[in-house]
C-alpha cells in the first residue's frame, strides 16, 4: 500500500557506539547517543520495512516493530551484522570504534609502582567497507560520516574509499555548548555519486 512504500523490504541499520574492553571494568566508547539510527530504523519501520537493528549499548527504547541485537565490542557488531544480512538496504549510523586494546587483561589493572601501564591499541574491521566489498551487499548501502572539519571533501572521499552508495555527512564539533552527539537535532548532508544534498537543521527524527 502506499503509506508502506517499504512493505516487503528488509532494512539492516547500526547505531550507537561500541565499547572495546580494556579489562573487565574498562573500555573505550564514544559520545554516541544512537538517536539518529533509532530514529531511522523507526522511521523505517513505519514506511513498512522489516527492521534489524544492531545497537551499541545505549539507553532508548527501541521503536514500534523493530527487530533489535544489542551488542558491546566491534567485533560483536561485525558478527550481527554478517548474521543479519542479506538486507535491501543498510544504513550505518553506528559510530565504531575504530580501535580497541590490543590486549584484554582477565582481572582489573592495579595501579602499581609509579609508570602507568600503556595501552596498546589495534584497529577494529570496517564493518560498512567489508559490507560493501562482501558477497551479500545491500542493493542501496548508506554510511554516516561524523566529522569535525572539511565535512563535505571528507564525506566524498569516504563514499568512494568505502564502496558505498550514500554518505550522510554531519558536523560534530561542538558549537553554542552543544553538540550533534547526543543532542536532539541534527544537521546532514547527503553525499551520492552526482550531488550533494544539504538539509536545514532539524530533529533527528525528521532527517
Ligand atoms: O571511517 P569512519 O569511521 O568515519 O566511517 C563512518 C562510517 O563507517 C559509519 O557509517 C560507520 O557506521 C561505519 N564504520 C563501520 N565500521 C568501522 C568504522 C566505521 O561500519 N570500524
Amino acid at each position: 500500500p502506499e503509506h508502506r512504500p517499504l512493505y516487503g523490504k528488509h532494512v539492516l541499520i547500526t547505531a550507537g557506539p561500541t565499547r572495546e574492553p580494556i579489562d573487565p571494568v574498562r573500555y573505550i566508547a564514544n559520545r554516541s547517543s544512537g538517536k539518529q539510527g533509532f530514529a531511522i530504523a523507526g522511521a523505517a519501520a513505519a514506511a513498512g520495512a522489516r527492521v534489524t537493528l544492531v545497537a551499541g549499548p545505549v539507553w532508548l527504547d527501541t521503536p514500534p516493530g523493530v527487530d533489535r541485537i544489542d551488542v558491546e565490542s566491534a567485533r560483536d557488531m561485525a558478527d550481527a551484522v554478517k548474521k543479519a544480512l542479506p538486507a535491501d538496504a543498510a544504513i550505518m549510523v553506528a559510530a565504531v570504534s575504530d580501535w580497541r586494546s590490543k590486549d584484554t587483561s582477565e582481572e582489573k589493572i592495579k595501579k602499581r609502582g609509579s609508570a602507568p601501564p600503556a595501552l596498546m591499541l589495534t584497529e577494529n574491521p570496517d564493518i560498512l567497507a567489508n559490507t560493501a566489498a562482501g558477497g551479500k551487499r545491500p542493493g542501496l548501502l548508506i554510511g554516516f560520516a561524523a566529522e569535525t572539519e572539511d565535512v563535505i571533501e571528507n564525506a566524498k572521499a569516504k563514499r568512494k574509499r568505502k564502496g558505498v552508495d550514500w554518505i550522510v555527512a554531519n558536523d560534530v564539533s561542538w558549537s553554542d555548548g552543544k553538540s550533534v552527539m547526543g543532542g536532539a537535532d541534527n544537521r546532514v548532508h547527503i553525499v551520492t555519486a552526482n550531488r550533494v544534498e544539504s538539509l536545514e537543521e532539524m530533529p533527528k527524527a525528521d532527517v
